[in-house]
């Protein structure tokens, strides 16, 4: 596409990478109006970085981001595209970053996408990354935007979950997102003061999952909230190595459902009617909450900061309450997993008393 560039303005490329998150638009949003600020205009590049092979991009006005800060998903759209799959895409992308005069690209995404970005600007691309997941894994920041509302949609899940159970003195599992970490489970978990909670970061083992519940029918409690990760895993029959035909298109493991599993081995063991709900992609879609729409807010104006002063190479960053930045190689070099204190004390007000 022919793009109008406005004499004397420097361009910012936007792009959203990797799964979505409720957050994207209102730093899209947060882009375009810190860029006024600044003299940048912005150009929004679609479906991640396959946009940028392609050279799909739109100009994004005042107009194009009025009314989206509600909104969940990007309305850039989003992919997977490994951006250095191969020579020849990378060679398109340094094209089309010439061609459309981009000074510097902000790229938002989650683990994956902030790798690319990170190798990518290695390559000398001027770029910033903003850390989007609803996972909260990504390390040198407290908080990743798209959390909040997913902790909340599953922490209502919980509370309506509980009602049910009561009535019919079921046991219901509740499988929540987290391939690797359980920030979701462990949070929502408290939240909703579920009775067990299984993480990815700790294995666990039938018989002790057993042994809590049955404690809480011995003490007169007829019914049970188990919340599960879909990464969690069982210390008891070990952790099977995945085939290939078992990996999506990023190697990732395709989950087969482990709260079916232990929905079934829950029923089997103590005897009690057992219902599995699900959660899915229901975390990830929807309108942001509050706190992350202004979260996701600061994080857009900090990126174009960021750019204005030419600091690239860095992911803006949430420390205490202060917007900061970290080096991408920092932010990328490992996931940020559950924080042992807190596990602890999760565990400490789980299932009544011992
Ligand atoms: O990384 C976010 C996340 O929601 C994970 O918790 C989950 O495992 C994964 O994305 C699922 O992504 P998709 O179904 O889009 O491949």
């Amino acid at each position: 596409m022919n793009v109008r560039r406005e004499e004397g303005l420097k361009t910012i490329g936007v792009l959203t990478g990797g799964g979505d998150c409720p957050g994207l638009n209102a730093v899209i949003r947060a882009v375009v109006r810190a860029g006024f600020a600044y003299d940048f205009e912005t150009l929004g590049i679609r479906n991640g970085w396959l946009g940028l092979i392609d050279g799909d991009v739109e100009p994004l006005t005042d107009f194009s981001v009025s009314g989206i800060l509600p909104k969940g998903g990007t309305i850039l759209g989003t992919s997977r595209t490994n951006p250095l799959a191969n020579t020849a895409d990378f060679q398109k992308i340094q094209h089309n970053i010439k061609k459309y005069g981009i000074h510097a690209l902000v790229v938002i995404g989650g683990d994956g996408t902030l790798s690319a970005a990170r190798d990518v600007a290695k390559q000398g691309i001027p770029l910033v990354g903003v850390p989007k997941t609803i996972d909260n894994d990504i390390s040198g920041t407290d908080v990743t935007f798209g959390f909040d509302t997913a902790v909340s949609i599953v922490t209502e899940a919980i509370d309506r979950l509980h009602t049910t159970a009561e009535s019919h003195h079921r046991i219901i599992v509740v499988e929540v997102m987290g391939r690797n970490v359980g920030w979701i489970a462990l949070t929502a978990g408290i939240a909703g003061g579920a009775d067990a909670i299984l993480i990815p970061e700790v294995h666990f083992t039938m018989d002790e999952v057993c042994r809590k519940l049955r404690a809480r029918y011995e003490a007169g409690k007829k019914f049970s909230i188990v919340v599960i990760a879909e990464g969690a895993h069982r210390e008891d029959i070990g952790v099977p190595p995945v085939p290939e035909h078992d990996r999506d298109e990023c190697g990732h493991e395709k989950f087969v459902g482990v709260g079916n599993m232990l929905g079934k081995e829950l029923e089997r063991c103590l005897g009690v009617e057992t219902r599995v709900t699900t959660l899915g992609h229901v975390q990830r879609g929807g309108s942001p909450t509050a706190y992350d729409r202004v979260l996701a807010t600061r994080f857009g104006v900090a990126a174009v900061e960021l750019i204005h002063a030419g600091d690239f190479g860095k992911m803006v960053a949430l420390q205490g309450n202060r917007i900061t930045s970290i080096t991408l190689e920092s932010a990328v070099q490992q996931l940020k997993t559950v924080d042992p204190a807190f596990y602890e004390l999760g565990m400490m007000v789980t299932g009544g008393k011992k």
